[in-house]
């Protein structure tokens, strides 16, 4: 059996699970379509239900639908617009088709008349903003106990989801190196955006999420996107968080850079080794939720080391001063969607893991499973806003702490496959490696 066979045989399964948990007979997953600006007729880029790529690799066919009755074939209504205006979407060939019920249409009625009254029984899964979505005689929309339970069980991949995110990885890491030439060379950062994208000749929508390309003090914006188009007069640092896609599954990787040795190529290294030091941390078993705290003693560690805070790794994480310079989550699912769901679900019947106030932005909570796939990004940052509470503290060095601010931050951000008793897969390092060697 091919990997995208056992890959739909999976989906398949935990769709029947969900349906018969939740009392429905059926599901219509709509691909969606794309939004329109206010006052305007310019469409936003259209990104698919993430529900709809789970069964087959489409990703670019809004209006189409996927009908799945658990004992029946799915049926994937694939629209295909009769249109003058815009380039069809070619339909090739693709092994998906021998596992449906392929019917091409070019006008949604047919989907409403094909399935009858059928629909009335339908679980609907999509966005219904416009009609005739909207008005679709459906039994419920969107109910959160069936995605509940479909989002639980996505945590863990197929082995033809892993080949995917190896592949958006691989094409991420070829991107990455031009982007660190682009920096070396002295470009700017709206430069160094665009040989990212030409290396993996991608225009900016099929990006998983917008890059994150900061030089010098904008390394430490968490989620800088505004790429100045002028370089700097010194180019000291680069951090760039960035990712690439591959049949809808999504990579999402960060590297930092220093233009020369000294304090700050120092700690990138330091914080590249306390990431390590975290990698060799996961096994099935361990709570992630462990794993951030553990991440944030290893940064207090290298804020001790690096005497930009007094005091031991202990006292740094207690006080508080740790989630100053890290004041975002170590990770979380990586998947269909870069930021994968149901990183708090306890079990398939939703109920949720109780979230910490003093880790507000943490995504993932479970504990950790083999086949799950998640990132490690611990991040070290100057960012004077969350640095004020600590204003008077004596454990700040200030003196330190102003000769890193000129270099923004450092994080590292790696994608991790879980294995049996930590013999796991690192996705974007495996991906350098292959196109350094
Ligand atoms: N690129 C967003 C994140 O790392 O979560
Ligand atoms: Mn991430
Ligand atoms: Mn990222």
């Amino acid at each position: 059996m091919s990997s995208y066979a056992a890959h739909i045989a999976t989906v398949q399964a935990r769709f029947d699970a969900a349906l018969a948990a939740t009392g429905f007979d059926s599901v219509l997953v709509y691909a969606g379509q794309p939004r329109v600006a206010f006052l305007d007729d310019n469409p936003a880029p259209f990104k698919v239900n993430p529900l709809f790529k789970y069964w087959i690799p489409v990703i670019d066919s809004p209006k189409s639908a996927i009908f799945y009755e658990p004992g029946s074939k799915p049926v994937v209504f694939l629209f295909q617009p009769r249109d003058f205006w815009h380039a069809a979407v070619k339909i090739e060939a693709a092994e998906w088709q021998q596992h449906v019920e392929l019917v091409v249409i070019d006008d949604l009625q047919k989907l409403t008349d094909t399935l009858g009254s059928k629909l009335q029984q339908a679980a609907f899964l999509g966005e219904d903003f416009a009609e005739p979505a909207a008005s679709w005689p459906v039994r419920a929309r969107n109910p959160q106990a069936l995605i509940d339970h479909l989002h639980f069980h996505r945590a863990i991949k197929t082995a033809w989801e892993l080949e995917n995110l190896r592949e958006a990885n691989l094409r991420a890491a070829k991107a990455h190196l031009a982007a660190k030439d682009a920096f070396f060379a002295g470009k700017s950062e709206l430069e160094i955006h665009h040989a990212y994208l030409a290396a993996i000749d991608s225009r900016e929508t099929e990006l998983p999420y917008n890059s994150i390309v900061g030089l010098n003090e904008h390394g430490a914006i968490l989620h800088y996107d505004m790429y100045d188009t002028v370089a700097p007069a010194q180019s000291r640092s680069f951090l760039i968080d960035a990712g690439a896609t591959y049949r809808g599954y999504c990579a999402d990787i960060t590297r930092t850079y220093a233009r020369e040795s000294g304090l700050y190529a120092d700690l990138v290294a330091a914080v590249d080794a306390a990431q390590q030091a975290l990698l060799a941390e996961i096994k099935p078993g361990v709570d992630y939720y462990q794993l951030h705290v553990s991440q944030h003693l290893k940064i207090a560690q290298v804020l001790s080391d690096f005497e930009l805070v007094r005091g031991s790794a202990e006292s740094i994480y207690e006080s508080g001063i740790s989630s100053a310079f890290f004041p975002h989550g170590l990770g979380h699912f990586i998947g269909l969607q870069v930021h994968d769901v149901g990183g708090f679900l306890r079990n398939d019947r939703g109920d949720e893991f109780t979230r910490d106030p003093r880790h507000p932005f943490l995504r993932l909570l479970r504990p950790v499973e083999e086949g799950q796939v998640f990132t490690i990004e611990p991040g070290l940052y100057v960012i004077d806003q969350l640095l004020e509470a600590f204003a008077d503290a004596p454990e700040l060095n200030w003196q330190r702490i102003d000769e890193l601010r000129p270099y923004g931050g450092v994080r590292i951000e790696d994608s991790i496959v879980v294995g049996a008793e930590g013999n796991n897969e690192n996705l974007s390092r495996d991906a350098f490696a292959k196109l350094e060697a």
